[in-house]
């Protein structure tokens, strides 16, 4: 019984009371979840939802909803500071924080226009500006987001 006891129920009492205790772990290993990731989880909940529906004239008003959830997450994430600028040289590293900061902004700005299509019921395009916004989004991605992760 004392060698069963060890061999098959030890391990899984271990991993009973350390699964829960995996995103602490976790977050002790310096693997937090940044608040840029928080705001970019909003944006593709946001962004995700407004891509399948904004053909559809009948929703614009909640399209419009979606699009103030992208403007307010991306307002927020100009202030931000992406991990990977930790990665770059010193020297390096004001031109990163700059160019990723201004991309931002410039994102937030391709709102206005998205926006007013919404507004007028110009939903071929609305479909073109978020279109638009994706391109933006993946070569944001690309400059300024570590490689491993998913998006
Ligand atoms: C529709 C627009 C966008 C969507 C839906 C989106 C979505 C996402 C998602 C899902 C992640 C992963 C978050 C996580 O790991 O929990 C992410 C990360 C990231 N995104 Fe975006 N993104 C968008 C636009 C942009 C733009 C325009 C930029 C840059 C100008 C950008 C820069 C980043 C960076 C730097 C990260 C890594 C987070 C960090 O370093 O802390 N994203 N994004």
């Amino acid at each position: 019984m004392n060698s069963l006891l060890k061999r098959a129920l030890l391990p899984i009492l271990a991993l009973a009371f350390l699964t829960p205790a995996l995103p602490t772990l976790r977050a002790a290993a310096g693997e937090k979840h940044s608040a840029l990731e928080d705001a970019m989880d909003k944006m593709n909940g946001a962004f995700r939802k407004l891509r399948r529906q904004v053909t559809d004239a009948t929703k614009n008003a909640n399209s419009l909803e979606l699009v103030a959830t992208l403007r307010a997450a991306s307002e927020e994430s100009v202030k931000l500071v992406p991990k990977l600028a930790a990665e770059r040289p010193e020297a390096e590293r004001p031109a990163f924080i700059a160019a990723y900061k201004k991309q931002m902004q410039e994102f937030t700005a391709a709102l206005a226009p998205l926006e007013a299509a919404l507004k007028a019921d110009n939903n071929a395009e609305a479909e073109k500006i978020v279109a638009d916004l994706g391109a933006r989004q993946k070569q944001g991605h690309k400059e300024f987001k570590k490689q491993e992760k998913k998006g």
